[in-house]
């Protein structure tokens, strides 16, 4: 009985790792490709970030939605993106890729909301939110990466 349930347990963990494989594939199929490398992509996630924290402090709801629409549209790099971590740390960032990437589209759109309120004290607040997961993923990847893309 014991084994059986093991057995189910790791058939799921299995599949589920399987969906999120093609997820981050699929993710990363359904972006305009830029011939960029994924450094160049995040300096551009900086700059994205720089607009709405810039366009909440001065109030300014045209640079608030340009950072937006970057971080809504922005392009997949030139490689895959997990080419750039080691082999053992791929499918942790892949996941971190499929979460991250509608956890950001949700934060975005809290400022959205927020902003269209004009209630910048609230898109403050949904800009710290959005800091949240630039960190998050920072902290467990941004120092194992071993690649750069050529
Ligand atoms: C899914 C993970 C992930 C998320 C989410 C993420 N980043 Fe990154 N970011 C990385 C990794 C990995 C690097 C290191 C890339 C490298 O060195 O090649 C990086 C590097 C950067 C850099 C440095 C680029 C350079 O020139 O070296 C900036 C700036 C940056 N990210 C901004 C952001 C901002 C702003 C957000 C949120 C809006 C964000 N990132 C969200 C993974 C992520």
């Amino acid at each position: 009985m014991k084994n059986l349930a093991l057995l189910t347990l790791g058939t799921l963990l299995t599949i589920s790792l399987f969906a999120q494989e093609k997820t981050a594939d699929d993710l990363v199929k359904s972006m305009k490709k830029e011939d960029i490398t994924y450094a160049q992509l995040m300096q551009g996630m900086g700059m994205a970030k720089n607009n709405i924290d810039m366009g909440i402090i001065s109030m300014n709801k045209f640079l608030v939605d340009r950072g937006i629409d970057l971080i809504r549209t922005h392009p997949a790099p030139k490689a895959k993106p997990w080419f750039i971590m080691a082999e053992e740390d791929r499918e942790g960032f892949k996941s971190m890729l499929v979460y991250y990437d509608k956890k950001m589209d949700e934060d975005v759109e809290a400022i959205e909301k927020a902003v269209n309120q004009k209630d910048w004290m609230k898109a403050l607040e949904a800009s710290q939110e959005l800091s949240n997961s630039c960190i998050s993923c920072h902290i467990s990847y941004k120092d194992k990466v071993k690649y750069i893309m050529e």
